[in-house]
């Protein structure tokens, strides 16, 4: 009986047939198969063509020295870590990994978990019980609302980038040991959270704050290692969390912080226990990614991506589509990121335009629902630090040829 009605939820899901009715006919955005590596061009389907739609944001998964790390460390320890950090899985590059990213930050100490996803929900659900209230941007990361959802907390969300709203709800939550968690730099919307405010807000009513910094590590801040150094509130978040899958070229994800609370998250965290360790590899690469990041070739990297990002959002303003801002900070300068997303009318016409670009050699990014609220789809370009002006310049004039027969305008997003 109930074998039925799962397998009746499996047969008519709306979602799995209007994927599998866009993959028939050839037009579907996801699910693609990449054909060669994933640099400033991609072949998929036979061709190459111009990639928007990684976050290999500064170029490091296929810098030399990051691959040959990588190569180096499958001939060291093999193939596979072999087991958890807590019984064998630990090999002398995670805990390399974890001593530079906590230098890196200038904080006492780092936990590396095997992906980022798994370090927002075992950090969360470790720290948070039920009966707590953890506070969430309703654009948060996936990851991040599972992790509350796991720890069986009362959960509450505000509008995107709201401190108004989250103000109102800390004064409802005053009584209860209170998490916020909030992106540094939003994956979908490509936009800063207002760290200043959220922290002054959190330190008022005694909240834990924590920041993921997936998008935002390599790119923002002095040292480049993320939205809290931006906003100089690195003693006034408790816990930063990162990834190594996006601007670092590699996979895996970590906490920086205090001893206390990264020996805490060995010992609770049941992401990073009950899982076999990162593979050798990936985290010989990442332990590269993260040198070069923090070195002159890392600002230089970052320095043309910005200007990348700057050239992209100036040709497309040239032709009028819209994208949403870039965030200005409280001192008046615009902090733009690798992510500039594309205003689009409705769901069909992303499909639409996505179709339009790829015929033209252009591989870009979709946001839906539950990427973005619904009703809210963006055409998500990730600018890197390798791609040429004359292919951004190109990016542009063909995004403004789609229209007006299929324009992207829409009603400003109203997360
Ligand atoms: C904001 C944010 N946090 C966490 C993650 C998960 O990271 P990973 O891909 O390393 O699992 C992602 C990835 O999409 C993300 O965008």
């Amino acid at each position: 009986m109930s074998i039925d009605k799962f397998s009746s939820r499996i047969e008519f899901s709306a979602m799995t047939h209007f994927v599998r009715d866009l993959e028939d006919e050839g037009r579907s955005p996801v699910f693609r198969t990449m054909e060669s590596a994933t640099t400033d061009h991609v072949v998929v389907s036979g061709r190459s063509r111009i990639m928007l739609g990684s976050n290999n944001y500064l170029g490091l998964a296929n810098h030399p020295r990051v691959i040959d790390a990588a190569q180096a460390a499958l001939r060291r320890f093999g193939a596979a870590s072999t087991g958890s950090r807590v019984a064998n899985g630990t090999c002398s590059l995670h805990r390399t990994l974890e001593d530079e990213l906590a230098q890196w930050h200038n904080t006492e100490s780092a936990v590396l978990f095997p992906t980022g996803y798994q370090a927002n929900v075992g950090t969360i659900s470790a720290l948070v019980r039920p009966g707590d209230t953890v506070i969430l941007d309703w654009a948060a990361h996936a990851s991040i609302h599972d992790g509350a959802r796991l720890a069986g907390a009362h959960i509450e969300h505000f509008n995107h980038n709201s401190a108004d709203e989250l103000r109102a709800l800390l004064v409802g939550a005053r009584a209860v040991p209170t998490l916020v968690v909030v992106d540094g730099l939003y994956s979908m919307e490509g936009d800063i959270a207002p760290l200043d405010e959220i922290a002054a807000l959190c330190r008022e009513f005694s909240a834990m704050l924590m920041v993921d910094e997936a998008h935002s590590v390599g790119i923002l801040g002095a040292t480049r290692t993320g939205a809290v150094e931006l906003f100089g509130m690195q003693d006034d978040v408790d816990i930063r969390m990162g990834t190594l899958s996006k601007g670092l070229g590699s996979i895996g994800g970590y906490v920086v912080g205090p001893e206390d609370l990264t020996d805490y998250l060995r010992t609770h965290a049941r992401a990073y226990q009950f899982t076999t360790a990162g593979t050798p590899a990936a985290v010989g690469a990442a332990v590269e990614a993260v040198r070069i990041a923090q070195s002159d070739e890392g600002a230089e990297r970052t320095a043309r991506l910005i200007a990348n990002v700057d050239l992209l959002r100036g040709a497309l303003a040239a032709h009028d589509v819209e994208t949403i801002a870039p965030t200005v900070l409280p001192d008046g300068t615009s902090a733009p990121g690798p992510i500039v997303p594309a205003i689009v009318a409705d769901e069909q016409t992303l499909i639409e335009v996505w179709n339009r670009l790829f015929d033209q050699g252009i591989f870009s990014g979709i946001s839906v629902f539950p990427g973005v609220r619904i009703g809210n789809p963006l055409l998500r370009l990730c600018v890197t630090a390798d791609h040429s002006i004359a292919d951004l310049e190109f990016v542009a004039k063909s995004i403004a040829s789609l229209r007006p027969a299929e324009s992207i305008d829409a009603p400003a997003l109203t997360h």
